[in-house]
């Protein structure tokens, strides 16, 4: 069977086929580089570009697989969450293609997506916890099986990705913040003694505001009082708190829910020393541990493909030509 995903949730225009055992295709255009230059994604912009790119994107995954439009089987697209004007063109395009070759057509969740990227390279094994951290979710996730989701802890404030790209603007590194708050991080030392927030409650939620507030309050203090702060430490001390709290209350989740597995997704999974410490916390345990290779990290089509295919697999359901983006769409 191949599969057709779409994926233009936020500023990435990306399609990918995929066979059920190899990705035969991912073409991502991203639009980083038009967004840098305003601190951050531009809804409006964003559209505009994906209205320009996503036919060259369609066709080049085509030809980088390979094959015709005829031998598509299933069209998948992402259907939400996420920027309403960015989603509506990939699923517009979608919807055109599934229409004009008459192809069955899903939609699907872009968290679920985010999820699946462990499954194109490597194998989920349920029952699983998935940590989902991203731009705008953090999330640990019960799995029992394929679709199959039991959200048992959240942030009850800031997603992770968005307390990254507050600091890195205050500390005047550029967009997207997380990459460049994890390079400095890995030079600096955890010094700054910033708080591990809700480490030690009884429960699996998170939060990240007033941590992020600790170190936008940090630099503010250190600019009135005309000292230097140190941003490779800063960096360093803020990705500590982060990486602890999140890997201390995944350990307790997994041993507590008994799974065979845990996995790391989203944007803020290819962060480096959340790899490692996830890895180093699980490899005394019988508990595996999957970590998406860097590529499908963020935002692709491929990750969209894969979850579509299982989904059909699961539920055997197709869509009708009504789907529409669904901007706060929930797992
Ligand atoms: O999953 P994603 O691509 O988009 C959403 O669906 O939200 O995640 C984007 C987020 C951004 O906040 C970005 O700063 C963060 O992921 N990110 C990272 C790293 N790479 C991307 N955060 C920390 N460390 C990284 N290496």
């Amino acid at each position: 069977m191949l599969v057709l995903g779409v994926e233009s949730s936020c500023d990435e225009t990306s399609v990918a086929i995929y066979d059920g055992k190899n990705m035969l295709s991912n073409v991502v255009l991203s639009q980083i580089d038009i967004h840098k230059k305003f601190g951050g994604v531009v809804p409006e912009v964003a559209s505009r570009h994906h209205v320009r790119n996503v036919s060259i994107v369609f066709k080049e995954a085509l030809e980088v697989a390979g094959v015709k439009p005829e031998d598509i089987d299933l069209v998948a697209v992402t259907e939400g969450p996420g920027l309403i004007g960015s989603l509506l063109v990939g699923i517009i395009a979608a919807k055109t293609f599934a229409l004009t070759y008459n192809k069955p057509i899903i939609g699907l969740n872009h968290l679920a997506g985010h999820i699946y990227a462990n499954q194109i390279e490597g194998e989920m094994k349920f029952p699983l916890l998935a940590l989902l951290v991203s731009g705008g979710n953090t999330e640990l996730i019960l799995m029992k099986d394929h679709f199959d989701f039991e959200i048992i802890g959240e942030t009850l404030d800031d997603a992770v990705g968005e307390a990254y790209d507050k600091v890195a603007r205050v500390c005047g590194l550029p967009y997207p913040g997380g990459p460049a708050v994890d390079r400095l991080a890995q030079i600096g030392n955890d010094c700054y003694n910033l708080p591990r927030v809700m480490k030690n409650t009884n429960d699996y939620n998170f939060s990240f505001s007033g941590l992020k507030s600790a170190v936008i309050n940090l630099v503010h203090n250190h600019s009135q009082r005309g000292e230097e702060v140190n941003f490779n430490d800063l960096c360093a001390s803020f990705q500590a708190s982060v990486v602890e709290t999140l890997v201390y209350k995944t350990k307790k989740a997994a041993q507590e829910f008994g799974v065979s597995q845990v996995i790391i997704a989203g944007g803020v999974s290819a962060n480096k020393t959340l790899r490692e410490e996830i890895i180093n916390a699980f490899k005394d345990t019988t508990i595996e541990v999957s970590i998406p290779p860097f590529k499908y990290c963020t935002d692709n089509a491929a990750m969209i493909a894969c979850a579509g295919y299982y989904h059909y697999k699961k539920f055997n359901e197709t869509r009708k030509l009504d789907i529409n983006g669904l901007a706060n769409m929930e797992l």
